[in-house]
């Protein structure tokens, strides 16, 4: 028997203006998505936004349903749109915010898992990391480089 370890690479800011400007950007980006979501439900509102290297900013928000599992989380919605609009189109960075209607979240919010599966396959799409920034409302910023750093043992094409 033999032990791995898995290390995984995150960096903390304290706020946002530690960030450069075209992640503030990215986030403000975020952020106005997030009021747009349709999250009668649960009162938990989730805004995405990828920046694309051709210079185009994608943004998506939660998109919920009353039969619960046909909705979809702003990662997906963003990332989807990205796919299907810009196919040859490298995502650089997705930036993601959080708010309740219910209490004000500081703790940064980081993608669930179903949408970390889905950041990975484009990932590995495109060759190349994608950074990912999440916060809650307000507070810290957490940044991945890539989304291997959050979904270590990714399932890919390459198991297929
Ligand atoms: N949600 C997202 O949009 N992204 C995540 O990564 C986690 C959860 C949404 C789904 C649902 O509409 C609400 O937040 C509560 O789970």
């Amino acid at each position: 028997m033999k032990k791995i370890i898995i290390e995984a690479h995150l960096d903390i800011f304290d706020s946002m203006s530690e960030l450069p400007e075209e992640i503030q950007k990215l986030l403000n980006k975020a952020q106005q998505a997030r009021e747009n979501a349709y999250a009668p439900y649960s009162h938990f509102r989730v805004g995405a936004a990828l920046q694309l290297a051709g210079g185009e900013i994608i943004t998506g928000n939660n998109q919920e349903n009353a039969a619960f599992p046909s909705g979809l989380c702003a990662e997906r919605v963003a990332v989807f749109h990205a796919g299907s609009n810009f196919p040859n189109e490298t995502i650089t960075t997705m930036a993601i915010t959080a708010r309740s209607l219910n209490h004000t979240v500081t703790v940064p919010t980081p993608p669930c898992g179903a949408c970390r599966q889905a950041l990975a396959e484009y990932e590995v799409k495109q060759k190349s990391p994608i950074a990912i920034y999440f916060m809650g409302e307000k507070g810290k910023v957490v940044r991945a480089n890539s989304v291997k750093d959050i979904l270590p043992l990714i399932f890919d094409s390459s198991y297929l």
